[in-house]
């Protein structure tokens, strides 16, 4: 499994597992008629991949025998109380692909891309009910502050809950 950062070819490839991510993850969060609905093109077109901005959105990839199984994007926090944090914007492994251990090798290069680019704490949103999620970064030493916000993603709002983590823990 070779991880790696995102390039500008990789942006189809990525948004195909970030859509088939959540139509199986999101099912019985979202409505149906939204998730079917949902097209790899729209998400791949809106993706940055080029950017050398720190400030911006950074994305690794998970790849293996040239295929894209999963992706991780950090940014510094949005958080007007978290400022000084990061912030894992996204990970998303394709559904077919759970349970091999790409989350947890993602996760890992997402906090220490964070650590290195000098944040202390990092801050990510989970969906309300998206308990696999949950239980997913409680095991990775996350743990939420009790604090939740309505927030429009991709053109759908939602309910989601903040996790917190320090950084230099392993
Ligand atoms: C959540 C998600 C990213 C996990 O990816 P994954 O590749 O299936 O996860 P892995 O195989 O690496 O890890 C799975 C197991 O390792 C555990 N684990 C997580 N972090 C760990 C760590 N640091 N050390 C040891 N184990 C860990 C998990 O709890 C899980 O245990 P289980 O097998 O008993 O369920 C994936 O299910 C997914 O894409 N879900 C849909 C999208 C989503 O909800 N993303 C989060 C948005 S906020």
């Amino acid at each position: 499994m070779l991880l790696r950062l995102a390039q500008p070819d990789d942006a189809i490839a990525v948004a195909r597992v970030h859509v088939r991510s959540w139509q199986s993850a999101y099912r019985a969060l979202l409505p149906d008629d939204y998730l079917d609905q949902l097209r790899p093109e729209d998400r791949a077109a809106q993706y940055d991949f080029a950017t050398l901005d720190p400030r911006k959105p950074r994305t690794i990839v998970a790849e293996e025998d040239g295929h894209i199984h999963g992706f991780a994007t950090t940014s510094p926090s949005r958080d007007t109380d978290a400022a000084d944090h990061g912030e894992l914007c996204a990970l998303y492994v394709d559904p077919t692909q759970w349970g091999r251990g790409i989350g947890v090798a993602l996760v890992t290069a997402a906090r220490t891309h964070l650590a290195h680019a000098g944040f202390r704490d990092a801050v990510l949103w989970v969906l309300d009910g998206n308990l696999r999620a949950e239980r997913f970064y409680q095991r990775d030493g996350w743990a939420s502050d009790g604090v939740h916000r309505t927030d429009t993603v991709w053109g759908v709002t939602v309910g989601e809950v903040r996790y917190l983590r320090p950084l230099s823990a392993p």
